[in-house]
């Protein structure tokens, strides 16, 4: 199996002796140039596992090559070189975080490689509860790369259109936008996102912890695929079995499943109850769906007032369902005190039609202005479209520097 490729932006002397080791050791050396070819380097090359950067010469150098390493969901493993006495300086004798270590010069190129080759190691363990275990298998050089943000869509309203959102926002990353991604359907009650995929009898997480099975790889352990290359965790096939569904646990899971992907999309059930909580508490982003009702609307602005209680309210974003029913998308946000992140218009029976055939409306509909609409979101999603409430700010609409307005209920 191929190795990772590991980035450096060292002095060229250093650089010279640190590629020849890495080389010998098997791993491709890539040099990082120009911040801008950094950037786009990064953007295409999923393999690259590390990246070894000089911590001292010219910060402000250092300092954008670590933001793009760290940017836009992801988070390159780093090892960050310097001397002695700026190591000191720095008081860097904690770290930085899980990712970032230090490395001080005067260094060999052989020990550079060595510790090279641990962090490489631990950024394929993850903790399951018990402690830091190794991924089982051979693992995807690419999956160290870049961890998964973990999305959950929730609101605590049904018929919303949160299985919709998830299944067609995951299809559309995976297909469309070339991401990993893990949809996991943890709505054990009302959930439907395997069968709506045409995927029968798939083996539950549930069913997994109910053999002992530890899922060593994470939840893509139990995932089924997709012809459309999406992976599908189901947690329980029937109401009765979420009861041994461990919140914790599952909690842990999400955190050890984020190296292989890129994006892991979970369906909540509208609820408030232990395993959500612990969703919430892992995810970095909430899609709320919100249609333009008012029991919709209600059900919103309650879980916003709830959400900042549990100090999760800058991790919310709304998505217009049914937008284009004539209340302005201002006016929801405005209501609800959430930013909206994008808007899918109502595709009438698009949704029953692809369904019926196991598949999505992106998949089947390409051509769909609603296709469209799921696109934007995921592009935002990736920010690699400006977000709407700047395009707002833009138009003066939010008023000074488009800070958030204050929401009228919450
Ligand atoms: N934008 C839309 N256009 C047309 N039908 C939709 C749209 N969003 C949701 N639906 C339909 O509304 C129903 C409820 O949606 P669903 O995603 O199951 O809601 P939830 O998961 O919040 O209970 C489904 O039949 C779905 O096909
Ligand atoms: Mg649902």
């Amino acid at each position: 199996m191929a190795r990772p490729a590991v980035v450096c932006a060292l002095p060229p002397d250093e650089l010279k002796l640190v590629a020849s080791g890495l080389r010998e050791a098997g791993f491709e050396v890539l040099e990082a140039g120009p911040a801008d070819g950094f950037d786009a380097l990064l953007r295409e090359r999923r393999d690259i596992g590390l990246a070894v950067i000089d911590g001292e010469t010219d910060f402000n150098a250092s300092l954008e090559l670590y933001s793009n390493l760290h940017d836009d969901g992801r988070d390159v493993p780093t090892l960050m070189v310097l001397s002695q006495r700026a190591f000191e300086r720095l008081n860097a004798s904690q770290q930085a975080d899980d990712t970032t270590e230090y490395f001080t010069r005067p260094y060999s190129a052989e020990s550079l490689r060595w510790r090279v080759e641990a962090m490489l190691i631990r950024a394929q363990t993850f903790d399951d509860g018990s402690g830091p275990i190794l991924a089982a298998g051979e693992l995807d050089p690419r999956a160290l790369a870049r961890r998964a943000m973990i999305v959950a869509v929730f609101n605590p309203k049904g018929g919303v259109g949160k299985t919709t959102l998830a299944t067609n926002l995951a299809a559309t990353l995976q297909m469309k936008r070339h991401q990993r991604v893990l949809l996991i359907d943890a709505d054990t009650v009302t959930g439907h996102i395997a069968t709506s995929l045409g995927l029968e009898q798939v083996e539950t997480v549930a069913d997994a912890w109910e053999q002992d099975h530890t899922l060593a790889q994470g939840l893509a352990g139990v995932a089924t695929s997709h012809a459309n290359g999406l992976r599908v965790a189901v947690l329980a096939a029937r109401p009765m079995q979420t009861e041994s569904i461990d919140p914790q646990r599952l909690a842990d899971h999400l955190s050890g499943s984020k190296l292989g992907f890129d994006a892991l999309i979970i369906d909540l059930h509208p609820d408030y109850g232990p395993l959500n909580l612990a969703i919430f508490e892992r995810c970095d982003r909430i899609l709320v769906p919100v249609t333009p009702d008012i029991p919709a609307i209600r059900a919103a602005v309650q879980f916003f007032e709830i959400a900042g209680d549990l100090g999760i309210r800058d991790r919310i974003s709304m998505v217009v369902n049914r937008a284009n029913s004539g209340v302005s998308v201002d006016d929801m946000e405005r209501t609800t005190g959430m930013p909206a992140l994008g808007t899918i218009r109502s595709g009438g029976f698009l949704f029953v039609r692809a369904a019926n055939e196991g598949t999505t409306v992106v998949e089947r509909f390409p051509r769909e202005k609603v296709t469209e609409d799921f696109e934007r979101l995921a592009d935002r999603l990736l920010q690699r479209e400006a977000p709407m409430a700047s395009r707002a700010a833009e138009r003066g609409l939010f008023g000074f520097l488009g800070r958030q307005r204050e929401p009228i209920r919450a």
